[in-house]
């Protein structure tokens, strides 16, 4: 009777120890979700019922910090390389070239390699090179190559897409499942181009802000749905986050709009300049004139002005070959008009990052994520080492740390789970088994 008894409990403690996540060895797959310009507190003012399961279900951080130009193309780019701007080189939404002038907008980079390759090999790249199989979804920097290697299978973005069409954005939802589900795909990288898209035409106090997030919450509902319809519930990972938050551009009458050409004269000091492009200015001056620029915009009201090689070292963009010898970052809300004040936008981004603004979403679930987690806040550098832990791979050099994300992540420390687990269950056997023996 004893003895029953005893072998009874032993099982349920091995039991109750034995790990939930899988053993070393069983890959899960990955999939990157990307919601351009979320700002991390868009979720606060909206019912979003699917979003909320999210952090019941996985883990969420309480907002996460974009690299330093937080704008588009340099900050998925930092996700999906785990460098520092200055080191992968897209420093702009615009490609450029500031000797012959050349300004190539944001939708017509997506398949110039020329623009994105400079050495620094994506996830993408990385994981097919260690016989993985990977698919971008729209993903700024997936539609390219890198050293002549392609994405196996890259959909890119076409100039003119409709950002905002909900039928669409379900059936890439079935599309990316059955990469998954039909061609064994282990990474996909999907990207929608909402909520950035309302916040800049509307600006993010606006009541459409909510009802785009609402169509991504019903978004967030639909891709459970088809995780569980692909019979995908135990082998897919989630990622969900976002490249930079969005704030109200100041306008007349509340403020005085700054106007460059005011404080110096453009065509006479500058040969090449990206401005009018919301709160973040690229500028090459005439040679010779670099002091005089930087004296006049230093007078200019509502802006910090740096010459790149006093850029504060946390930025990571002063060793940028290609980045311009002067870098202008408008106070919060500002953008930097050059002549005229040409710019619509209501929202913008591009400022600090260190502005609450700016921060933006990291939510994640699946088989090795924990439950019910409330991170902490942290840089989005770090969810590269993440992804390549997940996807049990050797990342290539990164500036992230895995010491910062692993504490999302349930799993795999060694074949078998976790081991403290095991040896509590050992331990308690051997008081057991001692009790046991003195009665
Ligand atoms: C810019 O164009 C010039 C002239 O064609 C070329 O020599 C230079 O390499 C280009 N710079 C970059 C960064 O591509
Ligand atoms: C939305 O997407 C669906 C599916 O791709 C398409 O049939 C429909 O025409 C699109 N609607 C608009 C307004 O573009
Ligand atoms: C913008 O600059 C003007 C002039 O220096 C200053 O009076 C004003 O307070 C600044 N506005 C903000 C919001 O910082
Ligand atoms: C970022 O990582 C690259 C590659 O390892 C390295 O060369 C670079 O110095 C790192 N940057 C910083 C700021 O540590
Ligand atoms: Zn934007």
């Amino acid at each position: 009777m004893r003895l029953e008894l005893f072998l009874l409990v032993t099982v349920a403690i091995y039991a109750a120890a034995k790990p939930l996540s899988k053993a070393a060895g069983t890959r899960n797959k990955l999939l990157l979700i990307s919601f351009d310009g979320f700002r991390w507190d868009y979720d606060h003012d909206v019912d979003t019922p699917n979003l909320d399961q999210l952090l019941v279900d996985g883990v969420k951080a309480k907002y996460i910090t974009p690299p330093m130009l937080t704008m588009t193309a340099p900050s998925h780019f930092t996700t999906i390389t785990g460098r520092w701007v200055e080191d992968h080189e897209v420093v702009h939404n615009m490609m450029f070239n500031a000797t012959t002038n050349l300004k190539v907008p944001y939708k017509k980079t997506l398949t110039k390699s020329k623009w994105w390759d400079n050495g620094v090999l994506p996830l993408w790249i990385t994981a097919q090179n260690q016989g993985l199989k990977t698919g971008s979804f729209y993903f700024p920097g997936g539609g390219v190559t890198y050293g002549g290697q392609a994405v196996n299978k890259a959909i890119v973005e076409m100039s003119g897409h409709p950002d905002d069409n909900e039928t669409e954005w379900r059936h890439n939802i079935d599309r990316v499942m059955s990469w998954f589900s039909d061609e064994n795909f282990n990474l996909v990288t999907l990207y929608y181009g909402e909520p950035d898209n309302v916040g800049h035409a509307k600006g993010p106090d606006h009541p459409d802000r909510k009802v785009i997030i609402k169509q991504i919450d019903r978004t967030i509902g639909y891709l459970r749905e088809a995780i569980v319809r692909h019979h995908l519930t135990d082998k897919l990972n989630v990622i969900i986050t976002s490249d930079h938050g969005m704030t109200t551009v100041k306008k007349r009458p509340q403020v005085d709009e700054i106007i460059l050409n005011k404080y110096l004269n453009l065509l006479k000091l500058a040969s090449f300049e990206i401005l009018d492009y919301g709160g973040f200015g690229i500028l090459t001056p005439r040679p010779g004139k670099e002091q005089e620029v930087f004296n006049a915009l230093s007078n200019a009201p509502n802006l910090t002005v740096y010459k790149k090689n006093e850029i504060p070292e946390s930025f990571h963009l002063a060793k940028s070959e290609r980045l311009p010898p002067i870098v202008i970052v408008a106070d919060l809300g500002f953008n930097l008009n050059s002549r005229f004040i040409v710019y619509v936008n209501k929202g913008d981004h591009g400022y600090h990052n260190r502005e609450m603004d700016m921060k933006t979403i990291f939510w994640a679930f699946g088989p090795d994520f924990k439950k019910n987690f409330l991170s902490e806040p942290f840089d989005s550098i770090h969810i590269y080492p993440l992804m390549c832990k997940l996807l049990q791979i050797e990342p290539a050099p990164h500036n992230g740390s895995l010491s910062v994300t692993e504490n999302l992540n349930n799993c795999v420390l060694s074949a078998g789970g976790p081991p403290g687990a095991r040896l509590s269950a050992l331990l308690l056997m051997l008081v057991l088994l001692s009790v046991l023996a003195q009665l």
